[in-house]
């Protein structure tokens, strides 16, 4: 039976998560196993729709998606108990058991109702409710470790309810124990890296990330390079859903351990050609440790250098991509000519970060042209702070922090004039 689908993501990746939708569906294989069809972009994620196993296939080869949620119904409502009266006449018990635990999560847009949290309650009671009269028990709660998880998005009319496919969110691989110092989620990093032109087929270049913390850009950039299935390595919700197709789950994994197999004898021949640095060396060893859970063939060029003073890694130019620090719970480490003393924190700061900026501006006309760099950053005036005009913005949201991707094209003597197009 088709069904609908929302994969959501990190606002402003919509875009980029309806092409990498569109390229899984159009996979060899997928076509048969579990085909896709790819409707809308809406705002924080995109529609699309087909038997559960697309939900499989989303699941296990997004990299920008933070989950896959099943819609189950819709329907205008006024008060709680319309969406109480929703819920109370779905099926849930075609979808799992009273011994199941669940959590829900309600958000919503415009929405006249006050308290999420009291919605929140009504939709347990109706599930509740409903499962006890199918079966005469009713499953309890549990917000931390579900098995099944339910959420409601209301507008300012409309309640809609989804199943959840996915379990723990997405840009959890199951590779990372080391976190590091405000590291990028995973989806957020690999939607950036597709933004940036680091697209399955065009990896050929070199990578390099000069402030790579615990090396989230270097893992899944690498991973792309290698066609690896993001999900190979977790288990995922719909596992735990009634009905469960293993049939085309298990060709699904098998398909993918085939790639990763594939990857393994082609870096064996073309070493895949990515850098990293941190003026932390703990960071670094965080890269390497995440590089090394990752299961990732072949090595991954780390050394401590102050991005002030780097050098390209590489002959060739390539790709720079980096997040530097921002914001109030950490700063650009390097030397401060007045001591901390004699101004106020925000001024220290604002000085800290226009010394390293003009700093990193000269490193990068002096010794990377011919690159293109890419800056993801909370800080809105970078480019003014660089003296650099930037060739692209792209608004971009690191939870609710607005944040934008400066592309800047290095050339000998300075980097190219041209105005700054919005590319969202
Ligand atoms: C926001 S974190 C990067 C997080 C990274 N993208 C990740 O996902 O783990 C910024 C990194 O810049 C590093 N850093 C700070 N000042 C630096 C400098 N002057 N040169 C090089 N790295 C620096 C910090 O050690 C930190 O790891």
């Amino acid at each position: 039976m088709s069904q609908a689908f929302f994969a959501s993501c990190p606002r402003g990746l919509e875009s980029a998560l309806a092409e990498e939708l569109h390229e899984i569906a159009a996979r060899p294989g997928l076509a048969r196993l579990a085909p896709i069809q790819v409707h809308r972009e809406m705002p924080g994620g995109v529609t699309f729709s087909g038997e559960m196993a697309a939900a499989y296939a989303v699941n296990l080869h997004s990299r920008i998606a933070s989950r896959v949620l099943m819609r189950v119904a819709n329907r205008g409502y006024r008060r709680e108990d319309d969406i109480y009266d929703l819920v109370r006449a779905q099926r849930w018990d075609h979808w799992f058991t009273p011994d199941e635990t669940l959590r829900v999560d309600v958000t919503s847009h415009r929405s006249p109702l006050q308290s999420l949290n009291f919605i929140a309650l009504r939709i347990k009671d109706g599930v509740c409710d409903a499962m006890r009269e199918r079966s005469g028990e009713r499953p309890s709660v549990d917000t931390v470790n579900p098995d099944v998880r339910i959420y409601a998005h209301l507008t300012e009319h409309d309640c809609t309810l989804y199943l959840d496919t996915s379990g723990d969110p997405l840009f959890k691989r199951g590779w990372r124990l080391e976190k590091g110092e405000a590291p990028l989620k995973e989806n957020l990093a690999a939607g950036i890296l597709r933004l940036a032109g680091w697209v399955p087929g065009q990896t050929e270049r070199p990578f390099y990330d000069p402030m790579c913390g615990s090396g989230t850009f270097l893992v899944e950039a690498a991973q792309v390079a290698l066609g690896l299935a993001p999900g190979a390595n977790r288990s995922f919700g719909f596992e735990r859903l009634k009905g469960a197709d293993n049939k085309t789950w298990n060709a699904l994994k098998a398909a993918a351990r085939d790639d990763e197999e594939a990857a393994r004898k082609r870096v064996a021949s073309e070493p895949l050609e990515l850098a990293g640095s941190d003026i932390s060396t703990d960071m670094l060893s965080m890269s390497q440790a995440n590089w090394e859970r990752a299961g990732l063939p072949g090595e991954v060029r780390l050394k401590q250098v102050d991005a002030r003073f780097a050098q390209p890694p590489f002959a060739a130019p390539g790709l720079m991509l980096m997040n530097p620090p921002y914001g109030e719970r950490i700063a650009v480490r390097g030397e401060r000519r007045r001591p901390m003393d004699e101004a106020p924190v925000d001024e220290i700061d604002d000085e800290a970060a226009n010394q390293f900026a003009s700093a990193f501006a000269t490193t990068l006309k002096q010794h990377f042209a011919g690159w293109q760099a890419w800056v993801f950053t909370g800080d809105l005036t970078l480019p003014r702070r660089l003296r650099l005009k930037e060739s692209r913005r792209t608004p971009l949201y690191n939870g609710n922090i607005e944040c934008r991707l400066f592309r800047f094209d290095m050339v000998r003597g300075g980097n190219r004039n041209a105005p700054a197009q919005p590319s969202a």
